[in-house]
């Protein structure tokens, strides 16, 4: 297990049956807002590996004395059902270190930064929005975050804290797509965008002169806004050859 930090559950919340998060304290894991540590428990016995390791984006701004994760259980999955049942106080393995590039250094200047989630794909968006970065590099910043049911809206506190820090530079906007919701769009995020109610909403264009994407959580949406953004002249970013949409796919 050498290659893993031990930490320890310092609190775990259900916000949903199949949605909960953890806190961990541990030592020694640097990281830039937007990326993800592999988070790990020993394997049952009689499996090839030691440890069971996933990856999973800190919701935490790098400067919080905490790490924290936002998860859903899988049914069946090696990993999210037993991450769902920690207690306070128990061991949790994290990897030496964090990794990806799904970070605002890395995306390209504009107007306006759109921050596009389903799910627990808005992890790291709380991180990020957490952080300076974003406010002295875009003008406006819009945090849309897409769920099946209201009570997928997690981390409310935490979004209105950001807006109250950055009023006048923040637009939230929640979609659900299975019921009806005060406040929120219905539908899914490539619709919404299609038809203009999402820039209506946030009262921010989303165009190739003056916005840029990230978009994170189900590799079908992430698939569907870039088409739906391709047809504005939107293209996937890379370092050399720059563009408008930067993605993180979470399965
Ligand atoms: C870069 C990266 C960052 C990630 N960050 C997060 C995160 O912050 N929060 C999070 O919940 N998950 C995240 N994931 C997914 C996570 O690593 C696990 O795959 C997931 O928690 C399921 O683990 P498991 O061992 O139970 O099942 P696995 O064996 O890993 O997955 C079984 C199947 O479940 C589906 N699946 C995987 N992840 C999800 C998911 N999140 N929601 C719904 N279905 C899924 C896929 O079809 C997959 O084949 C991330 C994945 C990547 C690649
Ligand atoms: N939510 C649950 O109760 C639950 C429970 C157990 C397991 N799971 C599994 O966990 C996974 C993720 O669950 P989740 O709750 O995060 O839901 P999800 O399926 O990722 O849906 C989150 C949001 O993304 C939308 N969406 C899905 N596909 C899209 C696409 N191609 N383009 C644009 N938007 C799209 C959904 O709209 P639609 O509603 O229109 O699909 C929903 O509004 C799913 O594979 C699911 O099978 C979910």
């Amino acid at each position: 297990m050498s290659q893993w930090l031990q930490g320890r559950v310092a609190a775990r919340r259900a916000w949903t049956d199949t949605l909960h998060s953890v806190e961990v304290d541990t030592t020694g894991l640097a990281f830039t807002a937007g990326q993800f540590a592999r988070l790990a428990l020993p394997a049952p016995p009689g499996d090839k590996e030691p440890m069971i390791g996933r990856p999973y984006s800190f919701v935490n701004p790098p400067h919080a004395p905490r790490h924290e994760f936002y998860f859903n259980v899988v049914p069946g999955g090696p990993l999210s059902p037993r991450l769902a049942a920690l207690e306070p106080g128990d061991p949790l393995w994290l990897g030496p270190r964090a990794n990806g590039f799904f970070c605002v250094s890395e995306v390209p200047q504009a107007d306006a930064l759109w921050c596009l989630a389903t799910g627990t794909g808005l992890g790291p968006f709380l991180s990020i929005l957490r952080t300076a970065e974003p406010w002295e590099k875009f003008e406006r910043v819009v945090l849309v975050h897409a769920v099946r049911h209201a009570s997928a809206l997690s981390y409310g506190d935490t979004i209105a804290g950001i807006a109250r820090e950055h009023a006048g530079a923040f637009a939230f906007v929640p979609v659900v797509s299975r019921e009806a919701h005060a406040g929120a769009l219905a539908g899914r995020i490539p619709a919404l965008i299609a038809d203009g109610r999402l820039e209506a909403r946030a009262g921010v264009p989303l165009t190739a002169d003056n916005a840029h994407a990230m978009l994170c959580g189900n590799p079908a949406m992430v698939d569907d806004v870039q088409a739906t953004l391709a047809t504005r002249g939107m293209r996937r970013h890379r370092r050399k050859e720059p563009g408008h949409v930067t993605v993180e796919t979470y399965w």
